[in-house]
């Protein structure tokens, strides 16, 4: 058997609330393996950035159980990048010294000039070459969130996760992004979840989709998807692309408890 990076392991999970537990995560499987980026698609506060707190160790579900390489999680770990909808950069630092924040906590065999050459090496990567020096506020928010991308992996973690990070982008913005996430994951292999509610978006990037259903959430659909590594936003208007589209909207009204609605409009 081939051992997932990532396994989570039918896991519940209920927040303690004023007016008793709201159950979020009631059955919820993902297995990504080395290497694997898995796409997250659901109703909007059906269970996602709970998700990403159990998977970052930043929680601990009630049941069940959240494995990374083999090892339970119990904590947060430094093997473990994040990216978030709104890139929380610090506006007394420059975009280096952003970038580089994480070195700062996680230890790390590189020298300092190492350290800083990483930075700028990503930054460049990522089309942000000459902005080094620049606070935050002087970028747009598309070069913000490049920059926090450089962030979430400077520290070469195993695992990356991202929690709606293009969401708050223009649409052209947003692609551009994408092609720059596979020229990163092309140089700098990593295991993924990406957590997001753009279904384009999910395919473009990710090798798996999974779909989940309304709160509590549990893993209601899985999609393998067949695009190569090699992706050009053309590949996203394809007859197969507009296929597994179909499939996938049709599987967000399922968990919308919407499904009818599709039904109703195939058949007109
Ligand atoms: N700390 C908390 N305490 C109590 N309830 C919470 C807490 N965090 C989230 N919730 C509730 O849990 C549910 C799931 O929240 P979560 O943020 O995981 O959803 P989501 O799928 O990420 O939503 P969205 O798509 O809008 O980002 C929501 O109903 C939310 O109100
Ligand atoms: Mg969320």
């Amino acid at each position: 058997m081939i051992q997932s990076l990532i396994s989570i392991k039918s896991v519940r999970h209920a927040y303690k609330t004023a007016s008793g537990p709201l159950p979020v995560l009631d059955g919820l499987d993902i297995d990504v393996p080395e290497g694997g980026f898995v796409a997250v698609v659901g109703p909007s506060g059906c269970g996602k950035s709970t998700l990403t707190r159990l998977l970052a160790g930043l929680m601990k579900p009630d049941e069940g159980e959240v494995w990374l390489h083999g090892e339970r999680v119990t904590g947060p770990k430094s093997t473990v990048g994040m990216a978030f909808q709104n890139p929380v950069l610090l506006e007394w630092r420059t975009i280096l010294q952003n970038v580089m924040l994480p070195l700062e906590i996680v230890s790390t065999k590189m020298s300092r000039r190492e350290q800083e050459e990483r930075a700028r090496h990503l930054l460049a990567l990522v089309g942000l070459e000459g902005f080094e020096g620049k606070r935050p506020s002087e970028l747009s928010g598309g070069m913000r969130q490049r920059a926090s991308l450089c962030r979430a992996i400077v520290h070469k973690p195993e695992v990356l996760i991202l929690d709606e990070p293009f969401g708050a982008l223009d649409a052209f913005t947003r692609e551009d992004l994408w092609q720059t996430m596979h020229r990163v994951k092309s140089e700098e292999p990593f295991t993924g979840v990406l957590i997001t509610h753009d279904l384009r978006e999910s395919i473009f990037l990710a090798d798996q989709v999974v779909v989940l259903s309304g709160r509590p959430a549990r893993t209601q659909y899985v999609m393998d998807v067949h695009l190569g590594a090699e992706r050009d936003i053309e590949d996203l208007y394809t007859p197969d692309s507009a296929e597994a589209l179909r499939v996938l909207r049709h599987q967000i009204r399922v968990a919308q408890g919407r499904a009818e609605d599709t039904e109703q409009e195939a058949a007109e």
